[in-house]
This record gives C-alpha cells, structure tokens and sequence, in this order.
C-alpha cells in the first residue's frame, strides 16, 4: 500500500503545503544498494571526557566514510561519532553537549549520529548517574533530529576495545540502518573469534533457516542473507509452496515447506540442514500471525494459535536444534518481536504476551547459549512495517501508526532484514542478548 503522503511532501509544494499547515516532514530514507553502499559525505569524529577507548580510528576508517575531527569547509558530515565512554560525571556530560551543540544542525540530511558510551558502574553512581543520562539525551536528540537523521547509543561493556563494535558501527554508519533510530545497543568482545570474514558476502560458506519466509519481512530476510553469501532454507507452511519455490530458486536457496507448529518441526528441519549444507549458521524466527480482539471478546480459539506459532512453536524448535547440535559454533539466532510486545497494544493481548516473550526468551537463554554452544541470540522488535500485515489495518489507524514516529513513515521489510544480516554476521559476535526496535523510534513504548 503506497504512502502517497511520503510521496506528496517528497515534492517541492508538498513540503511547502505541509511546512505551513505544521504536519509531519518524513524525508525520503535511502536505503542500502549495490550502486549507493555508503552515507554522501564524511564522518565527524568526536570525543567527550577522557577516553580510554583503545582501535576507534582503525574501526572507523574501515567503514569506507572520510574521517574528520573537525567541521571544515562546505561538506556537511554524514555521520557523526561522539566517542562519550569516559564521560563520567555533570562536567563530562556537559562535554557531550559542547561537541554536538556546534555541529548538529549541520549533519546531512539522512545521516547518523552514534555516541559510543560505557556500561553504568555498579561501583560509582556518579558514572552510572551521566553513563545513563547518555541514554535519556540520546532518545531525545532523535526526536529533534528531523529529515531522516537517525540518533543511537552503543554502550561498550566489559570492554575497552573498539574492535567490540565494529560490525555495529558498520550498519549504523551505512544506509542499512535508515529506520533504526533511538535505540541503545550493548556490545562487548567477542567470545568466539569469527575468523577472516569477506566483507562483501560476510555469510559466504553459511546456511541460513528464515521461518515465515513466503512473504513479507521473511522474504526480505531470505534475499538479504542471500545477497551476504548465505545458502537460505526458506521456510513455509505447506500452502505457501509455490512462493516458496520460486523464492529459493531466485536466491539459489532450498525451500522447506512446513509449519513450525508440528510436534517434529526442530527434527525436520535440522534434517534438512545436515549433510552437504553442514548445520546451521543463522536460525531466524520470523513466522508469525495475529488474531486480534479485545480480551472481552477473545475465544481460546483466537488466543491459542497465535501463542502456539509465535512463542510455543519458537521455543520447541530452538530447544530441539540447540540440543541435537545442529547449530554451528558463532551460529546466530534472531528472533522476531514487535512493539505491540513492548508498549502493547489495544486488541492484541495475545500477539504482545507472544512478543513480549520472545523478548523473555531473548535475555534468559543468550548467555547460556553463548556459553554452552558458541551461538548469540538477539531480536528485532519491528514497529510499522509495509507489508501485507500492515495494509489490512484500517485506515486512520494505518497513518497513525506510519506518522507517529520521529521518521514520520513507516519502515519496509528491508529495514527488518538489514538489522536482521547485522545480527547474523559472523562479526558480531559481541552482540548478544540484545532488542533492537526497527521503529523509526515509534512514539509507542519506551
Ligand atoms: N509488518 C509489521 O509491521 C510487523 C510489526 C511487528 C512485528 N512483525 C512481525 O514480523 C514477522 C513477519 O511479519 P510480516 O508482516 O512479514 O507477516 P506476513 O503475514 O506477511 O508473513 C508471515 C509469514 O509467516 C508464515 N507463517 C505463519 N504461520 C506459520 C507457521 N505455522 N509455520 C510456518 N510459517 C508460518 C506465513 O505463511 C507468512 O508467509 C512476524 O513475526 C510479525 O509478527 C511485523
């Protein structure tokens, strides 16, 4: 369903109308493409308080952006790095605002701001007090940004390399990374060395399982990690085969018809991984149904499925795969929220108790899963995304939910699969346990 709305104020008397009348400015995002790979412009490097984060340079300059430390001449930054991990006390914190005050009108249209900060100390309330304030003035600063600039925290943890974020620093300082704004990622050092990693196709030699992957965000998700090099068994229910099909012949994939609910579906599908595929790299959970009503209003019938395929179903085939061992070591699980299962939402007592207990899932089973198996899990918590899902919403409700977030649009499946390969990548093994909102920063929830 096309966002006429988009296309109107991407005009010159659409942005002049809508300018007057004070309704929301949504600037065209670019997303990532073979042709256009990086951010137009350079990169502002910015330091607050007294770093002692050691590689920030090298990490940078491996993002293919001109590095600055100072605004000089007519070229507005398109990303700015504020390096705020020794900010510890108001004075430090009075240092962020000295060095994004001056330049933070000037960041390009679609640019990023990332501040780089450190974990709250347990030891010293006063780091822990300005470490968290980072968060709180980072939300804020996306909220004001405006024409498609995007704000995010990474917090480095236990750690005081940059090396920890570089695979983060690379999707946040790239067009792949358009509808993730006001977010705070924990990243920290890898505990499984990722080995030499192509750059270009960073799941080459990989096998990638993507649930629901018919249509919609899982189609996204199936061609992206196949655009990164990964061999992807597409995944469906049995009437969704000839998508399927035609799906996994284009990403010379394999397609696996078969719905996640089947008592056998964590055998099946480890069945088809092994042999020549080698197991399992990337699982991603992303299968998921509504069947919205009023609690009041609600018969076990609409209640039952959707806990069954969106959170039961995950936690059967997880557990089964996780135990026969069909997940390789630096094997990645994503799963899929939403933020319906952050902020809730009316008539969806049963899709928010589902998402907000992948959430659950998330953050109790990632350090085991690290620790016993060398996998990292993570999820993404989509806000509006254009799919199929989101065109069946009533109108008035389908434009609240594109405008009320600080892009003022909603997000297409890509945004989902980019976050998802940043998360699948063999170099991100620092990140884990972690929910990333691919929202806009929709006004719904924290
Ligand atoms: N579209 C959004 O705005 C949005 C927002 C938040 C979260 N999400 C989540 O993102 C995921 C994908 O959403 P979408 O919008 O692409 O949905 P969609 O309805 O377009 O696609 C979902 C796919 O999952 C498949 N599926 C359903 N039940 C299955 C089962 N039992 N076994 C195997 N496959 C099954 C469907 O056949 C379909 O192809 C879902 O988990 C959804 O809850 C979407």
């Amino acid at each position: 369903m096309a966002d006429r709305y988009l296309n109107f104020t991407g005009t010159a008397p659409g942005r002049f109308l809508t300018s007057r009348l004070g309704l929301p400015q949504p600037a065209p995002l670019r997303r990532w493409s073979a042709e256009h790979p990086a951010l137009d412009g350079p990169l502002l490097q910015l330091t607050a308080g007294t770093s002692t984060l050691k590689g920030l340079d090298e990490v940078l300059s491996r993002t293919g952006l001109t590095t600055a430390t100072t605004t000089t001449g007519a070229e507005r930054p398109a990303a700015v790095v504020l390096d705020a991990t020794g900010v510890a006390d108001v004075d430090g914190l009075a240092e962020v605002h000295a060095a994004l005050h001056p330049v933070v009108r000037s960041v390009a249209s679609g640019g990023r701001i990332v501040v780089l900060g450190a974990e709250p100390s347990a030891e010293d309330h006063h780091q822990a007090a300005v470490q968290q304030g980072l968060e709180g003035f980072v939300r804020s600063l996306g909220k004001e940004a405006g024409r498609g600039r995007t704000v995010t925290l990474v917090r480095l943890v236990r750690t005081e390399s940059a090396a920890a974020a570089e695979s983060t620093l690379r999707f946040l300082l790239s067009p792949k990374s358009a509808y993730v704004s006001g977010q705070v990622v924990e990243v920290t050092d890898a505990a499984v060395e990722p080995g030499a990693v192509d750059r270009e196709r960073p799941l080459a030699g990989r096998t990638a399982l993507v649930t629901g992957a018919a249509r919609g965000i899982g189609a996204s998700v199936a061609e992206t990690l196949a655009r990164d090099g990964a061999h992807v068994v597409a995944l469906d229910v049995p009437s969704a085969e000839d998508e399927l099909t035609r799906l996994a012949e284009r990403l010379g994939g394999t397609a696996l018809p078969l719905d996640i609910t089947a008592d056998d579906a964590g055998e099946r599908i480890a069945a088809a991984v092994s042999g020549d595929l080698g197991g399992l790299d990337v699982l991603v959970h992303n299968a998921g149904i509504t069947r919205d009503r009023k609690l009041a209003n609600m018969p076990a019938e609409r209640w039952s499925p959707v806990l069954e395929v969106n959170l039961a179903a995950v936690l059967r085939t997880t557990d089964a795969l996780l135990a026969a061992g069909a997940l390789n070591r630096n094997g990645r699980i994503v799963a899929t929220a939403s933020i319906a299962g952050i902020a809730g939402n009316v008539g969806q007592t049963n899709y928010a108790a589902s998402k907000a207990g992948i959430i659950g899932l998330v953050r109790s089973l990632a350090p085991r899963a690290l620790a016993e198996h060398g996998v990292t899990v993570n999820a993404v918590a989509p806000g509006f995304i254009e799919t199929k899902m989101t065109a069946a919403v009533p109108l008035f409700i389908r434009e609240a939910g594109r405008r009320m977030n600080s892009l003022a649009q909603g997000g297409l499946p890509v945004d989902v699969a980019e976050t998802t390969a940043w998360f699948a990548d063999p170099g991100s093994g620092g990140v884990n346990g972690q929910v990333v909102r691919v929202c806009g920063q929709s006004l719904l929830g924290a």
